[in-house]
C-alpha cells in the first residue's frame, strides 16, 4: 500500500523541476513501483482526458503519456502544430484556451523557452511541460532519477557524468535542478562550444559538487552514471558548428572496457552517433529500460494531479 504522504501535485501545474522538492520524487518514485508491479486496479482516471500539444517532434514523450493514460483508464486527444489551426495563423494562447475546454490536464512541448510558464497562466487545467525549447523537460527528469534509483538502489552519492551537449539539451538542465536535491557528484563533459549554460544553473551551483571538463576520460573509470546526451543539431544558428562538435563523445567499446562494474549508461534518446547499437547489449545499457520507466512515471504524475487520493489504498 502507498503510503499517505500529502498529493502536492493534485490539479498542480508542472512547469520546472525547480518546483520539485525531494518528498515529491519520493511520492512519486513510490506510486511508479506501483504501478509497474501492477497489483491493483488502476482505473483511477476513467472519464478523464489529456490533451498533448506538440509544436516539436516527439516519439516517447508523446507516445509514453498517451500510454500512460490509458494504463490508468483515461483517454487522450492529440494535436501539433502541423495539424492545428496554428497553420492559419491561431495563437497558442488560444490553442491552449481551447484545448484546456476540452480536456482534464494538458500537455505542451513547444519550441519556446517560457512556453510552459506561459501557457500554465492562462490554462483553466494543469499544464505538464514536455520539453520548453532550451530550457527544460520536466517528466524526462522525474525517468532519469527514478531509473538511477531503481538500477542503481540509491542517488546520494552518486559520481554522475553528464555528456554532450550540455549548452542545448534541455533535459541536462532539468535533470541539474533534480539532482540538487540529492548529495551527489556531478561532471559535465562537453565540447568547449557546448558548455552549460552558467545563468541557467547559477543558484544550484553551490548545492551540487560540480566539475567542468572536455575530457570523458579523466573520469571514466569513477563514474557510477553516465548520461550521455545527442548534440541538438536543430538548435544551432550555424550548421557548421554543429559539423565541428558532431561525434566528440562516441560510447563505443574502448569506453565500456573503463567502466566500474556497476555503473550504467544513460540517454534520454533519440540517440545519433554517440552510442553505437552494439552497445545496446551491454549489461551497462539502460537506456531503453530508462524509456519503459517513462510510462510508468508518467502515468504516477497523471493519476496524482488528477486525483487526490486515486492512489490510496492501492
Ligand atoms: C529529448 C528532448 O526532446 O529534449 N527527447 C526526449 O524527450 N526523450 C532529448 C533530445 O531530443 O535529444
Amino acid at each position: 500500500m502507498i503510503k499517505m504522504i500529502y498529493n502536492t501535485f493534485f490539479q498542480r501545474s508542472l512547469t520546472s523541476v525547480r518546483d520539485l522538492t525531494r518528498q515529491d520524487f519520493e511520492l512519486l518514485f513510490d506510486v511508479t513501483d506501483k504501478l509497474i508491479q501492477h497489483n491493483s486496479n488502476y482505473n483511477i482516471c476513467s472519464g478523464k482526458t489529456l490533451g498533448c500539444i506538440f509544436f516539436e517532434p516527439s516519439t516517447r514523450t508523446r507516445l509514453s503519456f498517451e500510454s500512460a493514460m490509458s494504463y490508468i483508464g483515461g483517454n487522450t486527444l492529440a494535436t501539433s502544430n502541423i495539424l492545428s489551426s496554428t497553420q492559419k495563423g491561431e495563437s497558442l494562447a488560444d490553442t491552449i484556451k481551447i484545448i484546456s475546454l476540452y480536456s482534464d490536464v494538458l500537455v505542451l512541448r513547444h519550441p519556446l523557452d517560457g512556453s510552459s510558464k506561459f501557457a500554465s497562466e492562462i490554462s483553466t487545467k494543469p499544464i505538464i511541460n514536455a520539453g520548453s525549447g532550451t530550457e527544460e523537460h520536466p517528466t524526462q527528469t522525474i525517468q532519469d532519477l527514478y531509473t538511477i534509483n531503481k538500477e542503481t538502489k540509491k542517488i546520494d552519492g552518486l559520481k554522475i557524468a553528464i555528456v554532450g551537449d550540455l549548452k542545448y539539451g534541455r533535459t541536462v538542465y532539468s535533470l541539474l535542478y533534480g539532482l540538487s536535491s540529492y548529495d551527489v557528484t556531478v561532471y559535465l563533459i562537453s565540447p568547449e562550444a557546448l558548455r552549460i549554460r552558467s545563468d541557467s544553473i547559477y543558484d544550484i551551483k553551490k548545492k551540487l559538487q560540480l566539475t567542468e571538463s572536455t575530457e570523458l576520460n579523466d573520469y571514466i573509470h569513477d563514474l557510477d552514471v553516465i548520461y550521455v546526451t545527442r548534440i541538438q543539431k536543430e538548435r544551432f544558428q550555424d550548421k557548421e558548428e554543429y559539423f565541428k562538435v558532431r561525434g566528440s563523445y562516441v560510447i563505443d567499446n574502448s569506453v565500456i572496457k573503463k567502466l566500474k562494474k556497476n555503473s550504467i549508461i544513460l540517454h534520454p534518446l533519440p540517440r545519433l552517433d554517440e552510442i553505437p547499437n552494439n552497445i545496446d547489449t551491454s549489461k551497462h545499457a539502460k537506456y531503453f529500460k530508462q524509456a519503459e520507466y517513462g510510462k510508468y512515471t508518467r502515468a504516477a504524475l497523471l493519476g496524482l494531479i488528477l486525483t487526490k487520493n486515486g492512489f490510496e489504498h492501492k
